[in-house]
């Protein structure tokens, strides 16, 4: 079997105003998907995934695109199972010149689903790295993430920044603006992430924010005040002031709640952090539910958050130096 894994991410600055070419500031979090691949002549692909939502699901079905798999579940759980490596397995199929390569696939994740921490991108990763190595090719990080992002943007329809897939490839801290994307120092951060055990829907937020910017000028402004918290924020990460990171935060979260992509528990993860005594702290992602990530180098904060009504697991996150790991 051939073993790659790939790490899910925070947004410290930027998410949404990033679609109207605002920089963002994602940063990779020591919480991983692995996934396992094992060629096959017959050219079917088996999926078989242990992860947070899909716990022990398995599904098998041929290389025809109208083949459809017999099993006994929900077309959505079937679809959210597959899509994603489907359309990784033809990133690999393209890449390697294999056009007949069938996989048995096996993922393991500990990144929950569509919550902001950048699930799908760090399988798309994973999936792409161990397919193209388990048939003989290695691909450099830059074509790796970009193979990726392909990924995404085929399953989201066009939905896509290139913000997960290249954080996740690289890891590390990354700013992105448009298609430009690059690593940028960042000094140890002392993550927290608190989850609701919820989900926003990505598509129905941005456009969202979509309406709001066309139709107020204050909104649209904004959206440009995102993008000047993230230049700041770069300065003090690239300063390591730590302080100033935590509140620009802070505001970052304001604006976003302004915007409306935050939700009731968010908000309550986020003020449970702030009374904790966290640096700063803020939702991470699309919003509507999901996550927040905080900065606080004691327990206080974790400790809050298990306690706080709405919040389903809090948990420490280190930063992720090292993107796109080959395992076996
Ligand atoms: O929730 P996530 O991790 O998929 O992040 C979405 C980030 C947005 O800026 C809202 C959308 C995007 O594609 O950049």
């Amino acid at each position: 079997m051939t073993l790659s894994s790939a790490p899910g991410k925070v947004y410290l600055f930027g998410e949404h105003a990033v679609v109207y070419g605002e920089p963002a500031v994602p940063c990779a979090i020591e919480r991983r998907a692995r996934v396992g691949v094992e060629p096959r002549e017959d050219g079917k692909l088996r999926v078989h995934a242990e992860d947070l939502s899909l716990d022990g699901f398995t599904v098998e079905y041929g290389a025809a695109a109208d083949d459809r798999p017999d099993v006994d579940v929900s077309e959505s759980l079937v679809t959210a199972a597959t899509q994603y490596v489907d359309s990784a397995i033809e990133q690999v199929r393209d890449a390697t010149g294999e056009d007949d390569v069938g996989f048995d696939v096996t993922i393991e994740s500990d990144i929950p689903l569509g919550a902001g921490l950048g699930s799908s991108a760090a399988v798309a990763v994973a999936a792409i790295d161990a397919g193209t190595r388990a048939v003989g090719t290695t691909l450099e990080s830059g074509e790796l993430a970009e193979r990726a992002y392909r990924t995404e943007y085929d399953v989201q329809e066009g939905q896509a920044s290139r913000a997960d897939t290249f954080c996740s490839a690289t890891g590390g801290a990354v700013r992105v603006e448009g298609d430009d994307c690059r690593s940028i120092e960042a000094p140890d951060l002392p993550i927290v992430v608190g989850f609701d055990g919820g989900a926003g829907d990505t598509g129905e937020l941005v456009a969202g924010v979509r309406t709001l910017r066309e139709e107020y000028a204050f909104a649209a402004d904004t959206v440009e005040a995102i993008g000047d918290v993230v230049r700041n924020g770069e300065e003090a990460l690239a300063d390591g002031d730590l302080a100033e990171v935590g509140r620009l935060m802070d505001f970052n979260h304001g604006l976003l709640s302004a915007l409306g992509v935050s939700s009731r528990s968010l908000d309550s993860m986020v003020w449970a952090a702030r009374d904790a005594g966290a640096i700063g702290a803020k939702l991470t992602g699309a919003g509507g539910g999901g996550c927040i990530v905080a900065l606080d180098p004691t327990p206080e904060t974790e400790t809050a958050l298990s306690f706080t009504p709405g919040c389903e697991e809090a948990f420490r996150a280190e930063l992720a130096e090292t993107g796109v790991k080959r395992l076996e």
